[in-house]
């Protein structure tokens, strides 16, 4: 097997990377062997979260590593790749060399946004960024998720749509909405399918298949060398 790497990458932080990156993998684990990286270096809210769900369960379902440098992030996914059918991987809530080096190693990044105007104002430049990403990775997908939806909201469906018109990128139609069992599961290492809430539930399990689908159909990633490549990762 050769793993499908998924990031999920934005320049922001608190639009919920960490939260998408447990619930996806839980369910992803339900149907393949999940390796999540931990790239988000000194916060690691995803190690902590695993850290609590090893503390709660004897099987946590998910293995877990954490990368401090794009050489360390490198290392991992070749090392493992082989050994699992999904790697998942959490970035910083700001460009860096790391974040830069996911770009470039992905099948798939998914940018989380909240359909709010302030949230968008810095979306502009990391899709730039990842256009730049597109020369090196050209087998790159790329696909926002709108999380923290809430629904019949006027000035949100307003941004949906400036975004959906203005940006090149493509969002996945599941929309994850905005539910307090997203925060309270997460504080205990649960997934929100681990937890009482069936329409969070029903929601990660959608944008899941969505996930699944969209990937079933890449092509593994040709992860460039080249002195170009390099430079784009350093530039962080
Ligand atoms: N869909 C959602 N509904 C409600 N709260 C959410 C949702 N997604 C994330 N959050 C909360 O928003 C905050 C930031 O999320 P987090 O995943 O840590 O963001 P990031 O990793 O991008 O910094 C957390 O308190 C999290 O529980
Ligand atoms: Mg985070």
């Amino acid at each position: 097997m050769t793993a499908k790497i998924v990031s999920i990458a934005q320049a922001k932080g608190g639009v919920g990377k960490s939260t998408l990156c447990a619930n996806l993998s839980v369910t992803l684990s339900q149907t393949g062997k999940v390796m999540m990286i931990d790239c988000d270096p000194p916060q690691n809210s995803l190690s902590v979260w695993h850290q609590v769900r090893d503390d709660v369960y004897i099987e946590t379902g998910l293995s877990i590593e954490k990368a401090n440098t794009p050489a360390q992030l490198n290392s991992l996914i070749e090392k493992n790749k082989s050994n699992f059918d999904y790697i998942l991987i959490d970035g910083a809530p700001h460009v860096n060399p790391l974040v830069r080096s996911m770009l470039l190693l992905s099948n798939l990044v998914l940018v989380p946004l909240a359909p709010s105007k302030v949230e968008i104002w810095s979306f502009a430049a990391f899709e730039s960024l990842i256009h730049e990403a597109t020369k090196y990775n050209k087998s790159l997908k790329t696909k926002i998720v709108w999380n923290r939806v809430r629904k019949r909201v006027k000035s949100s469906d307003e941004v949906i749509e400036t975004v959906s018109k203005d940006s090149k990128l493509s969002a996945l139609k599941n929309q994850i909405t905005f539910r307090v069992a997203y925060v309270d599961s997460f504080a205990e290492g649960c997934s929100v399918y681990e937890w009482s809430d069936p329409v969070a539930s029903a929601e990660i399990w959608s944008l899941s298949s969505a996930v699944k689908r969209v990937i079933s159909k890449l092509e593994s990633v040709n992860s460039t060398k080249s002195v170009a490549a390099q430079n784009f990762i350093k530039k962080g």
